[in-house]
């Protein structure tokens, strides 16, 4: 069988499979663009268990791309809150701003999407399909294995070369009945079935016509260019604590988790002595080590190598603001980065 049929197999065998195999999520409820829109977003680089929730309580406080618009950046920070990525909710906000200006419509083609912050391809693609049936391929890393596994092919699906061509073809082939369907039934395979490892190709609609089953090739297929390796930086957080408050800070508008709040921080990772000498140098009169914690976090790029000093004081000073913790819990965007540090 040439490429060419595999593909053209494809939606009679996925379209089917989907409709009777579907996840039954929040962002299926509706052809909304904003619902969708929102999922779309939510869901890159973030897993749907941990979206789902976060998800309903999002469109609860903002249940229109109007409210969004309105809303502050604090509220929308709070919303996204532990999601990472926060240049996604940014983009959000523009693009809600954007298209409130212009009349509240949403953007009815995948190339018009395409031109909203924080809209790429694959997004434009997921929304036109399966808000408006377009017949358009929204490829993400699961279509990216699926396809590398059913052709059988070794080239690394990171080099966009890769990605364009599969784009291509599979645009060929989008379904004009159901092509969101086609599109979803991609994700839903991606992570039930065609899974990263371990595929449960006992279970695929594909197993007859993939390449890699017939080779015995799932498990090592996709194949990807090596990574680059992560930066590791040291850093010392304080926690610091003064009549049942705790000092934040906002983050410099560079670099990551920029804008947000965090607990004040040093770059390096400094002994306790050192530390109890910068807290002097805070103002925040320290009187005792209540604990020393140790935790990491990793980012894309990054991973950051922490020491968190508890610290009990004396003054509340005005270099920080000081949060109560159900201020903390209910007000202030806190990256997960620094939570780590308070949920013990
Ligand atoms: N991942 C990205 N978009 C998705 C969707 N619409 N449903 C399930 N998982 C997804």
């Amino acid at each position: 069988m040439q490429d060419k049929e595999i593909y053209a197999g494809l939606p009679q065998l996925l379209v089917p499979w989907y409709r009777a195999n579907k996840r039954d999520l929040p962002w299926r409820q509706s052809r909304d663009p904003y619902r969708v829109w929102l999922s779309e977003i939510m869901l890159q680089q973030t897993r749907v268990e941990a979206v789902r929730d976060r998800y309903l309580l999002f469109l609860e406080t903002l249940p229109t791309v109007k409210a969004l618009a309105e809303a502050s950046e604090e509220v929308l920070l709070k919303l996204w809150e532990g999601l990472g990525y926060y240049s996604r909710a940014r983009n959000l906000h523009k693009a809600a701003k954007a298209v409130a200006e212009s009349g509240g419509e949403f953007p009815r083609t995948a190339a018009e999407l395409q031109k909203l912050p924080g809209v790429g391809e694959y997004t434009a693609g997921a929304i036109a399909s399966i808000c408006y049936g377009e017949q358009v391929a929204a490829v993400d890393g699961n279509v990216l294995r699926v396809v590398s596994r059913v052709l059988g092919s070794e080239k690394p699906i990171d080099d966009p070369s890769v990605k364009k061509a599969i784009t291509e073809s599979l645009g060929e082939v989008v379904p004009s009945e159901g092509s969101g369907d086609f599109t979803q039934s991609f994700m839903d395979l991606g992570s039930a079935v065609c899974t990263p490892r371990s595929p449960r190709c006992e279970l695929c609609p594909l197993a007859e016509i993939c390449r890699a089953k017939a080779r015995g090739m799932q498990e090592k297929l996709p194949k990807k260019n090596p990574k680059k390796e992560r930066k590791n930086e040291e850093k010392t957080l304080f926690l610091l604590e003064c009549d049942g408050a705790f000092a934040i800070c906002r983050r410099t508008e560079k670099g990551v988790l920029s804008g947000l709040w965090q607990l004040p921080c040093m770059d390096g990772m400094l002994g306790a002595g050192d530390a109890l000498a910068a807290a002097a140098d805070f103002g925040v009169r320290p009187t005792a080590i209540l604990r020393e914690l140790h935790r990491e976090h990793i980012f894309t790029h990054i991973r950051w190598d922490m020491v968190c000093y508890h610290l009990q004081c004396a003054v509340q000073s005005d270099c920080f603001v000081w949060a109560l913790p159900e201020e903390l819990e209910a007000r202030y965007a806190l990256p997960t980065a620094f939570r780590k540090f308070l949920e013990i």
